[in-house]
């Protein structure tokens, strides 16, 4: 399989605090990757050096055979790169337009960043995607004071406005509960299966872990410490100290 998103010997420093210790890692096309460790491993600050937010004071992030480090945030999700924070960001407003923000940005021309031809395009996805995350019942709703799992689902169809190929997921079912967690793990494996999105997931839900990830990289203080298949990696015993240590 080919490599999508490449990151190759990235460090990253706050001060004196080490976020980064040269990572590499390797996104093939079409995979979902798991990305685990305990809390202040790094991985959040992984995804932030892939999607821009941060710069890595050293080593390289390759999308598609092509050098991105310099790119800033706006110019990585125009070429295809989509990020699903942690903690949705949702604004007062209808869910629709929570999900619609998504075209309504600085750049000159929208449509083309969104690789899209007009408003009507744009409010046509809107619509599919609120019925892709399930949400037709609160499509009019205001959408500040929704519970978690909806907030989640309103931020997930948000990125997909972008029609990203990688999707670089924080964490996406933090805070849900069991049901909610089934469903989200569901509308991933479409993104990945129908869809054909290529998806780094950063999960602390080892079992879910298990259910939908092909490859899993454990990362401990800003390294990787183990690859290979969720079956593997549990049995690893860098694995097993770095989680019972925490
Ligand atoms: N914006 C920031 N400023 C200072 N330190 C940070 C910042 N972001 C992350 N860190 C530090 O980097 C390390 C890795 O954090 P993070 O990437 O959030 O880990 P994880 O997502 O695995 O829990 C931690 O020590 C954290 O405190
Ligand atoms: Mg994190």
């Amino acid at each position: 399989m080919k490599t999508i998103l490449e990151v190759k010997d990235v460090y990253l420093y706050f001060g004196g605090v080490t976020a980064l210790n040269g990572v590499n890692l390797k996104l093939k096309e079409g995979e979902i990757l798991a990305l685990v460790g305990p809390n202040g491993s790094g991985k959040t600050s992984l995804l932030n050096c892939i999607c821009g937010f941060y710069k890595p004071q050293k080593g390289r992030i390759i999308y598609k055979d092509r050098d991105i480090t310099k790119l800033p945030p706006h110019a990585r999700a125009e070429i295809g790169i989509g990020r699903v924070f942690q903690t949705p960001y949702i604004f007062h407003g209808s869910v629709i337009d929570n999900i619609m923000v998504g075209y309504v940005t600085k750049q000159k021309n929208p449509f083309k960043l969104m690789r899209m031809k007009s408003a009507v395009e744009a409010r046509e996805m809107a619509e599919r995607l609120i019925e892709f995350v399930e949400l037709e019942m609160y499509r009019k709703s205001e959408a500040l004071g929704l519970p978690m799992g909806i907030r989640k689902r309103i931020e997930l169809a948000r990125v997909l406005m972008w029609n990203p190929d990688v999707l670089l997921l924080d964490e996406p079912t933090s805070g849900l509960s069991i049901d909610e967690k089934r469903d989200m793990a569901r509308y991933i494996l479409e993104l990945n299966e129908v869809h054909e999105k290529s998806i780094l997931l950063v999960e602390h839900d080892l079992s879910l872990v298990h259910d939908i990830a092909e490859r899993v990289i454990v990362m401990d203080a800003g390294v990787e410490i183990a690859e290979g298949s969720p079956q593997e990696v549990v049995k690893n015993p860098e694995v097993i100290k770095a989680y019972l240590g925490e």
